[in-house]
């Protein structure tokens, strides 16, 4: 198949980016080149997300822009893969909705994607293709990564942690982890490319090994990568505050290449609600923990996920998340508003926060996170921090961005190529940036 071109939209989390490496590595084995331009595609791909009713929505929106394309040409190939499909009744959905679509798969059918591919190019078939359960990891599949100098690599599939209002588990199936011989030779093999960080992948990455039988946790693993010669950062995502070992924030602390940066999800402050939510810990226990990592990690950033709006979710219970946020301080948040997804246990529960009230609480909160984020980033000024260069920014491309070991985006001036390790000295600030000049 070649000369032919493949666009792929990648929608949701890093576990979709991973996902669409995997597929563009197929595509390019099998002679298929990529391509920034929808106009001068033969294949468009919409790897898609269903965590929230609006990513849903947007996607819906997007696919019916695509369609009207096929009236110019009438040979392009459109497929949507990724979490939505997955969802039966949603694949059925959009099977009615958009009845040209070529080719519709769920998460856990990209081992036979290549197969797909001929039936829809050679054999002109539309391929339907949702597999009920996850198989056995694929380990041979190939990748085209997007970057030459960081990279994604998963360390478990799925998830086993049945948050009351999250679809993840549904749409990825239940917890696998790779073998460390297979996980620790894929990162070897990234070095000795040139790769100088890795982000490990996990919906709840402390889980890691508990399903292989071997006494392997994700502490060893981690501790095998930090000893590997050339690699300069490892990052990992995501824990859950429900399993973080004190000895995960020693290996952390000791390991310099290990970076000093934690993404753990609070979802809400109030002990009610996370017991309703099923998230296995208390506001209490989650304070003591973000405090733990405070004393163990030295210059440690805490970045979190919060919800609001869950159902049940009083005043008093937004009281205790806003509290939670005033002493932990977070160097970064992402906030939701709770959103019903079809097939969860809280869907069904009788007591949703109406809209107005979550929209305002959202609000609310935004404001107060985007406080300490400022804070945060001003606490840099007139400090230097070892930035890594990513290339040409998105939003302007005549600067280039980069990032801290505590995940900080920075934006600088100068000749870099991605990869490059500098120095910068923070002389400006937003809450979402620092600005950096060499020194
Ligand atoms: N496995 C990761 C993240 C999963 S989804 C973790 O456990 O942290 C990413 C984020 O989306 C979650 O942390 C949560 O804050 C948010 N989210 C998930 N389901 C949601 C829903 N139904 N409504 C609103 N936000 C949701
Ligand atoms: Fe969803 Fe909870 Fe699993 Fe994260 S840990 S993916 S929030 S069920
Ligand atoms: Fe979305 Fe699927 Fe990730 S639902 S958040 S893309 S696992």
């Amino acid at each position: 198949m070649h000369d032919k071109n493949y666009h792929i939209i990648t929608y949701g989390c890093q576990m979709n980016q991973a996902d669409s490496e995997t597929i563009a590595g197929i595509l390019s084995n099998r002679g298929f080149k990529t391509t920034d331009s929808i106009y001068q595609a033969d294949l468009i791909l919409l790897i898609t997300c269903a965590v929230r009713e609006h990513a849903e929505q947007r996607i819906y929106g997007k696919l019916g822009e695509l369609m009207q394309l096929k009236n110019i040409n009438p040979a392009l190939v459109i497929g949507i893969g990724g979490c939505m499909p997955q969802q039966l009744e949603v694949a059925n959905k959009l099977r009615q909705k958009f009845p040209r679509l070529d080719l519709i798969f769920g998460t856990h059918n990209l081992p036979e994607f290549e197969t797909m591919l001929d039936r829809v190019f050679a054999d002109r078939e539309q391929v339907f293709e949702i597999h009920d359960i996850a198989g056995r990891i694929t380990e041979d599949l190939p990748k085209s990564r997007i970057d030459r100098h960081k990279a994604y690599v998963n360390i478990t599939f799925g998830c086993n942690n049945f948050c009351t209002y999250c679809i993840v588990p549904h749409v990825r199936g239940r917890e696998r982890s790779r073998n460390p011989n297979d996980i620790i030779n894929e990162v070897i093999n990234l070095v000795q490319s040139g790769y100088q960080e890795v982000t490990l992948l996990g919906q709840n990455v402390n889980s890691y090994g508990l399903d292989l039988n071997r006494d392997f946790s994700f502490a060893d693993l981690l501790k095998e990568l930090a000893m590997l010669k050339g690699l300069s950062r490892i990052r990992f995502m995501t824990p859950h505050p429900k399993d973080i070992s004190d000895r995960l924030i020693d290996l952390i602390n000791k390991h310099d290449n290990i970076c000093n940066h934690i993404h753990l999800p609070l979802q809400s402050g109030s002990s009610a609600v996370l017991r309703r939510m099923n998230r296995k810990y208390s506001k209490e226990g989650y304070l003591q923990l973000a405090q733990k990592i405070r004393d163990g990690i030295a210059n440690c950033t805490i970045t979190t996920d919060i919800i609001v709006g869950f159902p049940g979710e009083s005043e008093a219970d937004f009281a205790d998340t806003i509290e939670v946020v005033n002493t932990v301080k977070f160097d970064a948040a992402f906030t939701f508003a709770y959103s019903k997804r079809k097939g969860t246990p809280a869907a069904g529960y009788s007591d949703q926060v109406p809209q107005m009230i979550k929209k305002q609480r959202l609000h609310r909160l935004i404001e107060l996170v985007q406080q300490y984020m400022l804070a945060s980033n001003q606490a840099c000024l007139g400090q230097t921090f070892e930035v890594m260069v990513d290339g040409p920014s998105k939003k302007d491309p005549s600067i280039l961005s980069g990032r801290t070991k505590t995940n900080k985006l920075v934006h600088f001036a100068g000749q870099y190529q991605a990869g490059d390790l500098v120095d910068l000295k923070i002389y400006r600030t937003t809450s979402f940036v620092l600005w950096g000049e060499t020194i």
